[in-house]
């Protein structure tokens, strides 16, 4: 059994206060090797912002748990040797059962969701507090979710998104004990989040998206003031990214994300902690896609590995100034 402070990480309660009140969200990445922590450490040094280092079940069991735990206690080395110190969270992402939780918690992680949201409300409330009840008693923070986002959570696939109830939050908050909630408000996860029939097209013929449903982002914030809100399935979908991984040979159909101007407005709101997965997976893609395309002598995986950190580092960095509002933050 390891403690997070052991680590150098810290939980997320101070960083979400701080971001609702001062109207930005902090980046939760996720990662699972050494490329993707390295980048996410560079971009959150380069612009003084606080991060989330973030892990899926599946992350942990591709990564191993034991090399996660010193790879997120190197990140915080990392950091202090870039020449910032900036606060580094590592947080299980979409974690589904007690043990899960009780498992990364005892493995130092700082902070942990607990996703009940494919249960009833009743079951949900019982998992999350039970959650709630262990980790608070390691100064760990909890997630919880209502509402169910469409498309794959891990291991969990949604056909269709259920929004969040408002009427349910308060109860809910109260009842578990939750440090912050995701909602469900039209993102949903992956790199296909609408079909073209739902968008419309603008002037300039590109693919516009139906807009998040902030109407019900506001009931919520009327019912919980000020509670930490989470919005998972956030990532935006690149299409200059896109074209290149199907200029190299990659086969992306009908691949779109959130316009960044309604993540910016967003983070602006109660929604202090925005997930970001797969525009990392784009970015890597197309640079590892593009360098093998026109390279193809070479095979130093250094030689495509490091151009694809380059291309995530300022995706990040991009992220954090431009959509996020967290730089200068931590
Ligand atoms: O919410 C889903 C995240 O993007 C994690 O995805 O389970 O494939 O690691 P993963
Ligand atoms: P994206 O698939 O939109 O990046 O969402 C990631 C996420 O919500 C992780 O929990
Ligand atoms: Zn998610």
């Amino acid at each position: 059994m390891v403690s997070y402070k052991e680590l150098g990480l810290v939980n997320t309660k101070e960083l979400f206060q701080k971001a609702v009140k001062g109207g930005y969200a902090i980046p939760a990445f996720n990662f699972n090797n050494m490329e993707q922590m390295q980048a996410i450490i560079q971009a959150a040094v380069e612009t003084k912002s606080p991060v989330i280092l973030q892990v899926s079940s599946g992350a942990r069991k591709y990564a191993n748990q034991t090399l996660l735990r010193y790879m997120a206690q190197g990140a915080v080395e990392y950091a202090k040797e870039l020449g910032f110190n900036v606060p580094v969270v590592l947080h299980l992402d979409h974690g589904d059962t007690f043990e899960l939780c009780k498992s990364c918690i005892d493995f130092g992680f700082s902070s942990v969701m607990i996703d009940g949201s494919h249960h009833s409300y009743e079951k949900n409330v019982e998992l999350t507090k039970q959650v709630v009840e262990y980790a608070h008693a390691h100064g760990v923070t909890v997630e919880g979710e209502l509402g169910v986002l469409a498309g794959v959570e891990d291991e969990v696939s949604a056909e269709h998104h259920t929004y969040t109830q408002p009427e349910e939050v308060e109860d809910f908050v109260k009842k578990t004990g939750v440090d912050s909630l995701a909602i469900s408000i039209g993102t949903s996860h992956g790199a296909n989040k609408f079909k073209p029939e739902q968008c419309t097209r603008n002037a300039d013929g590109v693919l516009v998206p139906p807009p998040l449903r902030f109407d019900i982002l506001e009931e919520i914030e009327k019912r919980i003031p000020g509670f930490p809100i989470v919005l998972h399935g956030a990532s935006s979908v690149p299409q200059d990214q896109v074209a290149i991984i199907n200029q190299y040979g990659g086969k992306m159909v009908d691949a779109i994300g959130i316009p960044e101007e309604q993540l910016r407005k967003a983070a602006a709101s109660a929604v202090c902690k925005i997930n970001i997965d797969s525009d990392g997976r784009l970015a890597m893609t197309a640079s590892v896609r593009e360098t093998l395309a026109t390279k193809p002598a070479e095979f130093d995986p250094r030689k495509y590995l490091g151009p694809a950190r380059d291309s995530l580092k300022d995706l990040y960095k991009h992220k954090i100034t431009d959509v996020l509002g967290s730089a200068n933050k931590a």
